[in-house]
C-alpha cells in the first residue's frame, strides 16, 4: 500500500485514496510550493475549488513540477455562485483554463444550492459526456439531496466529498454511498486542524510513533475513504504521508470510530451561507 493507491470510481476510473487540500492557500508562491513539495513527496493528487481562488497555482505548480501530468489527478468545483447549466459551463472553462489543463480528471458540485444543483449536474453530465472531464461528482451531499438529483440525472455523482473525521465519522451517510457505489471522499480529515491535540488520538499514535494527524489519515485510508488533508508546510505534508508504513489493530479503528460527536467544524449542508 502508499500514496499511488487507488479506488475505483463507478465508471471505472482510478482515483487516488490520497491528495493534498488546498483551501485557505494563497495563490501564487504559497499553493506553488505546497503542490510542488506534495508532488515531490509522492502525492499524486490536489483538492481544489473554484471558490479558493488558486487554480492558477496549482496549474503552475504541476506543470513545472516534472511529474507527468497524466500521473496526477486533479479536482475542482463549481461556485455556489457559479450554479446553474450555462453558469457552470462558462464556470468550466475558466477553471481549466487557469489550471492550464485540456482535460479535468473530477469536478464537483460545492454545496447543494438547492434552487440549481439539478441544473448544474445537467451541465456536469454535458462536460463528462463530451470527455472534458473523466468524472463528476458533488460535495456535501446528505441521502434527500441525492435523491432529489437522481429523479432527472442520467449519470449518478461518483463521488460525493464531505467533512468526515474522528468527530464526524459520517457512518450513515458512508452507508448510503456505499450502497450507492459513490465513493466517498474526506474533506477536513484532520478537523481543520482542531483535532490535532486530541489525547486518545496522541494516546493511540504513541503505540506506533505516529502523530495524531497521521493516525487520523490511516483511519481513513482503512476504512477505504479518499483523504486530502491541508498544510503549507513541507514537513507537515511529508508527514500527513507517512502512513503506510504502520496499520491499525481493529480494537484502535474501532476506539476511533467510538470518538464521534456528530460534530462538525464547517458549515452544515442543510444550512449553508451561499
Ligand atoms: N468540499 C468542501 O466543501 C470542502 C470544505 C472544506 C475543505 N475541503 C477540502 O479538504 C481539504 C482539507 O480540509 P481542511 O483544509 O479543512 O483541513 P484539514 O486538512 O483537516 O486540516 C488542516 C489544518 O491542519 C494543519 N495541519 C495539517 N497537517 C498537520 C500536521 N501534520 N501537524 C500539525 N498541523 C497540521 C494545517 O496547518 P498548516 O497548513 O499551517 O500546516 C491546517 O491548519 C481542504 O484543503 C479542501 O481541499 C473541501
Amino acid at each position: 500500500m502508499g500514496l499511488t493507491d487507488t479506488v475505483t470510481l463507478h465508471n471505472g476510473v482510478q482515483m487516488p485514496q490520497f491528495g493534498l487540500g488546498v483551501w485557505q492557500v494563497d495563490d501564487g508562491d504559497e499553493v506553488i510550493h505546497s503542490v510542488k513539495w506534495a508532488l515531490e513527496a509522492g502525492y499524486r493528487m490536489v483538492d481544489t475549488a473554484a471558490a479558493y481562488g488558486n487554480e492558477k497555482g496549482v496549474g503552475q505548480a504541476i506543470k513545472e513540477s516534472g511529474v507527468s501530468r497524466d500521473d496526477i489527478f486533479v479536482t475542482t468545483k463549481v461556485a455556489n455562485s457559479n450554479q446553474g447549466y450555462e453558469e457552470t459551463l462558462a464556470a468550466f472553462e475558466d477553471s481549466i483554463k487557469k489550471l492550464g489543463l485540456e482535460t479535468l480528471d473530477l469536478y464537483l458540485i460545492h454545496w447543494p444550492v438547492a434552487e440549481s444543483f439539478v441544473d448544474t449536474w445537467k451541465a456536469m453530465e454535458k462536460l463528462y459526456k463530451d470527455g472534458r472531464i473523466r468524472a463528476i461528482g458533488v460535495c456535501n451531499f446528505h441521502q434527500h439531496h441525492f435523491e432529489k438529483l437522481m429523479e432527472t440525472a442520467e449519470i449518478k455523482p461518483m463521488v460525493n466529498q464531505i467533512e468526515l473525521h474522528p468527530y464526524l465519522n459520517q457512518e450513515p451517510l458512508r452507508q448510503f454511498c456505499k450502497e450507492q457505489d459513490i465513493v466517498v471522499e474526506a474533506y477536513s480529515p484532520l478537523g481543520s486542524g482542531n483535532l490535532l491535540q486530541n489525547e486518545d488520538l496522541k494516546a493511540i499514535g504513541e503505540k506506533y510513533g505516529k502523530s495524531p494527524a497521521q493516525v487520523m489519515l490511516r483511519w481513513d485510508i482503512q476504512h477505504g475513504i479518499v483523504t486530502i488533508p491541508k498544510s503549507v508546510h513541507k514537513e507537515r505534508i511529508q508527514e500527513n504521508a507517512d502512513i503506510f508504513d504502520f496499520e491499525l489493530s481493529q480494537e484502535d479503528m474501532d476506539e476511533i470510530d467510538r470518538l464521534n460527536q456528530d460534530h462538525r467544524f464547517g458549515w452544515n449542508p442543510e444550512r449553508f451561507d451561499k
